[in-house]
């Protein structure tokens, strides 16, 4: 034993601890998911996210300035639209349910912001994130036809109001296209958060519940990256920032802590993570049993995210943390 080294003796007050805190986590790091639905004063619990619910767009208007008054800089919007087809045609629509939910908080709630998520799976009938061939039941996601869609959805997400555009379909190209959209459409200043590294992951099954967006035949490893590489999230970040992006996501997190680490350091831009929802439902399940403390479990979890690299953190739990930190 080295007397001279007792690393335990900068642990022995409270204050003292916290003099010494390397990462600390604050209501800034959070942004809250909503999922807007058709209709009116509806809010429509998801059986498997205790807490977490499908809204109105007046429920989400609501919603939106309760985040704001907790201190949270900004939400995500998600869309269940009232028709599913073959075009996707709620995603693009100016009369779109994530149009209308963007431009209502927007009004309601400007210092809010508004991130759109840009994603065609839950628009289309057979809940794929992309373009497939009418017939088509092998689920082979043509590219470059999805990338016209998702522009069109962009600009169209962008004239609502939203604040920040979030590909999410692991299309390649898409950070382009989108840009592209963007600009021509005179939103040179508006962001791109690309869900650059979105791995195949079976954490997304409460989502699916949420969003009704379980595809109806095949699965998304076609797109989504294989949970096995880390190399390749580089390459995947690397052509997004070459593309335009502004902002990088991780996603899901918890299982992919090292590669929130790994884009941190390969790259100058923010990093996102993506605490998703079979993450949220692990927790909550354990904590509605009484197995775990929920709110210390929450917190440093969501430390953990920000101790990896992760500037903005997406997550179900945002309004308890908020109010936990406060
Ligand atoms: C789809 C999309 C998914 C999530 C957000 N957008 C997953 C998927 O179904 O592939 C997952 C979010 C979560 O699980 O919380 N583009
Ligand atoms: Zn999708």
């Amino acid at each position: 034993m080295f007397p001279n080294h007792r690393p335990r003796r900068l642990r022995s007050h409270s204050q003292l601890r916290r003099m010494v805190r390397e990462t600390v986590l604050t209501t800034s790091d959070l942004i809250y998911p909503l999922f807007a639905v058709p209709g009116e004063a509806i809010a429509k619990e998801v059986k498997s996210m205790p807490g977490v619910y499908q809204l109105s767009v007046d429920k989400i208007v609501e919603e939106a300035k309760a985040v704001y008054d907790l201190g949270i800089p900004g939400i995500i919007l998600f869309g269940i639209p009232e028709d599913k087809d073959i075009e996707a045609t709620g995603a693009w629509h100016d009369c779109g349910i994530v149009q209308k939910a963007a431009t209502a908080v927007k009004e309601a709630v400007p210092e809010l912001i508004v991130i759109a998520d840009t994603c065609l799976c839950e628009y289309t009938s057979h809940g794929h994130c992309g373009y497939l061939e009418v017939g088509d039941l092998t689920g082979r996601v043509l590219n470059d036809p999805t990338l016209e869609l998702l522009k069109k959805t962009a600009v169209s997400q962008a004239k609502a109001g939203a604040d920040i555009i979030a590909p999410s379909g692991m299309m390649d190209g898409f950070v382009q296209a989108i840009r592209t959209g963007l600009d021509e459409a005179g939103y040179e200043d508006t962001p791109i958060l690309s869900y650059a590294a979105k791995y195949a992951s079976s954490y997304y099954g409460p989502f699916r519940d949420a969003a009704e967006s379980t595809p109806q035949f095949g699965d998304r490893r076609t797109y989504q990256m294989d949970p096995g590489n880390a190399r390749e999230a580089i390459k995947e970040i690397e052509l997004d920032i070459a593309e335009g992006a502004d902002m990088l996501m991780v996603k899901p997190a918890l299982a992919y802590m090292d590669i929130i680490w790994r884009v941190k350091e390969a790259s100058n831009l923010p990093v996102a993570a993506y605490n998703v929802s079979g993450e949220y439902s692990m927790i909550k399940a354990a904590a509605l049993n009484g197995w775990i403390d929920e709110q210390r479990v929450v917190i440093e979890t969501l430390t953990g995210f920000k101790r990896a690299g992760a500037d903005l953190i997406l997550t179900y739990h945002a309004k308890d943390a908020a109010r936990w930190l406060s």
